[in-house]
This record gives C-alpha cells, structure tokens and sequence, in this order.
C-alpha cells in the first residue's frame, strides 16, 4: 500500500498539480487538507476539485474561530507590527495551518506533509519549522521548490493530466487573505517606485471613493481583547470582519513597504488590513491609559520581539510562549471603551475610557481642582538631576 502524505491544498493550479505530482514523483496516496483561516474562498468547489484531480480524500477545516482567539488576539495584545507597518496576517496563519496539518497526519496516519510555497519566500520556513517542531518525524515535501516548473510548464503539465484550470483570469498579482489582512505582491508592484494601481486592492476604497461623512464607533475590549462595537456584543470572527469592512469603506488600513524576507531579500509588499488597523490604534489608545509608564515602554520592546519571531516562524517555541505570558499579564487592566473616528483613510482616537484609568483629571488640570503639588517639583528636580548636574561640574571642561 502507498503511503499517505496531507497536502495543504488551495484549490489553486501549483496545489492542484502538486497532488498529481506528488503521487507520479514519489507514489503518494495524498490528502488534501483545505484550511479556512476566513479566506472567504468556495470551499465545496475547492473539495471537489481536489478529489477530481486524484486526491483520495479531501478535508476542509473551519479554523477560523482557533485563528482568532490564539493567533490574532495574541498578536493584537501585543500591537504586533512587523517593521513597523505589517500586522502579520498570513505569518500568524501559517503556524495554524501547520498545526492542522500534523493533526490531520496522525489522524491519518500519513508520514509526510506538502506545501505549495516556493523557494523564494517565507512561508516555507514558517510550515517546515513549524512542522519540525511539533513533528520531528514526518517528511516535508515542497513540491513548487523542488519541480523547477515555468508557469508555461506548469500550465502543460496541468493540461497533460486533465487538471483543470482556474476559470477566473488569473490576477496578476500573488495574493494571500484571512481575517487579519490581505497580501498582494508581483506584477507592477516589483517595482519599488510605481504607485499601486487600484486593481491591486479589493478590501479597500480608494480615498475618492470613501465618505466624505466621517463615521464614529465605539469599541469595547475586556482584557485586551475586543467586543462589541457600538455597544453590540460579537464573537471575534463577525467583529473582524465587520470592521474589515466599515474600515475598508472608509479606505483605511492600506499598507505600502519594503519589507526584509527571512531569506535575506527585500520585497515590495502591499496589504490591506482595515481590521487589523483600527484595532490596534484602540487598542494601544486604552494602555495608553491603563499601563504604566515603564509597562507601556517594556512592552514595546516585547513586542518587536514577539512581531520579528512570528514573521520569522518561531511560533512554536518556549520564548513565544513567554513573550505570550508577559503581554498577556499586562492586560489585566486593558479593559474599557475606545472611540475612532473613521474618515478619508485615517483612523483617529479621538476618545478613551476605562475604570481602570490611570489619568487623574485632579492631577493633570490646569483649573480649578489642582490638587498636583507644584513645591515637591522642587526637591523631585534636585535630586533627579543630580547626577547630571555632577557630570556636567567635573567633566564638562576636560
Ligand atoms: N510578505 C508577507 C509575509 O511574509 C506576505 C506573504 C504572502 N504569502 C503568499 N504566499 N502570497 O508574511
């Protein structure tokens, strides 16, 4: 009997022709495994068609509610931006997507597990490392990294064993979505100095195109962690997604950069991610007001930690568990109201709240009802600054 391997199948022409080859190369029976990370895809059609072009069985799993609450929530309470600009959308999903795969493995009892990603990019170190560490013992096969197909060939070979091709003309843009974002790459955008044209975004108005009425809402978060807007309680999923598009109407959360690949090459890199936009602008907008001084400074520092880890696909390791237990402690007291102002591509804070605020109107006014006492400013000032003014003394002149 052959052995089994799963295959993280996207129903696209590299996945589609991967199940044949992998069966024609190394003899595999394969399963497809189709993960819905809120990708918003036909997953009927994409399981048909799987077993249509030879896979002996085809799965599709719904994770998005797994990907929310242990992937995008965590990265929320963090402010995770990668290079300050990238809220991680596709390298928090790999690590899931991994996951299954291996579940799916043991299950089946497979030995090995294929992916579609290339040589050239992230991804692939993202599933093999994150494979790796939860199953040192299956096989990895990257099919895309090891055929050296043209898109020509590919195309040929498809045609040579009956697969079918995409029906939709084929973008010409490399695209990845989920809940927290949507990447586009190639085409015209390898170009560093062009400006992206409108094609290449769909979760977004364009500036003319959005309101000229600026909207408000109110976004409640216990714990870091959102949950209503506009006073109606949701579940992560439906919140994302409606924020994807309340946003996304207002033409905000795109994102334009050169980003620096692990596998050390700089690419143009375009998202959307409406969601992923106003979210942490509230979210940061309530610590803010909730953490400390020296909590807030410390935890930025985590968090460029925590964002160069998970775009570097070392979510399954003990230091992102610990970055994970800090940031979360720090959210004890992140609970409480954020009101945005969503206008012409910005998102404005332009109001916070909390039971846990650590603002003191009686200390900060400059009217009636200061209570700050101005004399202890004096001693405060003698002593913070005596180091610096015996520096300045002794060493200033030398
Ligand atoms: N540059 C982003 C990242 O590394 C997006 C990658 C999108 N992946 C894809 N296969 N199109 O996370």
């Amino acid at each position: 009997m052959a052995e089994k391997l799963v295959l993280a199948y996207s129903g696209g022409l590299d996945t589609s022709v991967a199940v044949r080859w992998l069966q024609e190369k190394y003899g595999y029976d394969v399963i497809a495994v189709t993960i819905d990370v809120g990708n918003e895809k036909d997953f009927t059609v994409i399981k048909d068609k799987a077993l249509k072009v030879g896979a002996i069985k085809s799965l599709v799993i719904d994770a998005r509610k797994e990907f929310v609450n242990d992937y995008i929530f965590p990265a929320l309470k963090a402010n995770a931006l990668y290079e300050e600009y990238y809220p991680l959308a596709t390298a928090l999903a790999r690590p899931l997507i991994a996951k299954i795969l291996v579940d799916v493995a043991r299950a089946e009892g497979a030995k090995a597990i294929a992916h579609g990603c290339t040589g050239k990019g992230n991804d692939q170190v993202r599933f093999d490392v994150g494979i790796n560490s939860l199953a040192p013992d299956l096989k990895i096969v990257a099919p895309a990294r090891e055929w050296g197909m043209t898109r020509e060939e590919l195309i040929q070979y498809a045609a040579k064993y009956g697969i079918p091709l995409p029906i939709t003309s084929r973008s010409p843009y490399s695209i990845d979505e989920n809940l927290w974002g949507k990447s586009t790459e190639c085409g015209v955008l390898e170009d560093p100095w062009n400006e992206p044209p409108e094609d290449a975004c769909s979760w977004t108005k364009s500036l003319k195109e959005a309101p000229e009425e600026p909207e408000y809402l109110e976004i409640h978060f216990e714990q870091g962690i959102p949950q209503s807007i506009n006073g109606q309680k949701m579940d992560g999923i439906t919140l994302i997604k409606q924020l994807n598009e309340i946003a996304g109407n207002h033409g905000i959360g795109r994102i334009d950069m050169i980003e620096n690949r692990l596998v050390g090459i700089k690419s143009r890199e375009t998202y959307e991610a409406p969601a992923a936009h106003v979210l942490i602008a509230a979210h940061k907008a309530l610590e803010s007001l909730t953490l400390a001084k020296a909590q807030y400074r410390f935890k930025n520092m985590v968090a460029s930690e925590f964002s160069n880890l998970v775009y570097e696909g070392l979510w399954f390791t003990a230091h992102r568990e610990d970055l994970c237990a800090y940031i979360d402690s720090t959210q004890r007291f992140v609970s409480g109201d954020v009101r945005v102002k969503l206008n012409k591509g910005h998102c404005t804070v332009v109001g916070r709240r909390s039971a846990y605020s650590l603002y003191s109107h009686n200390l900060a006014t400059y009217a009636e009802g200061d209570e700050f006492d101005q004399s202890a400013a004096v001693g405060f000032i003698k002593l913070w600054g005596l180091p610096a003014k015996i520096q300045g003394q002794i060493q200033k002149e030398k």
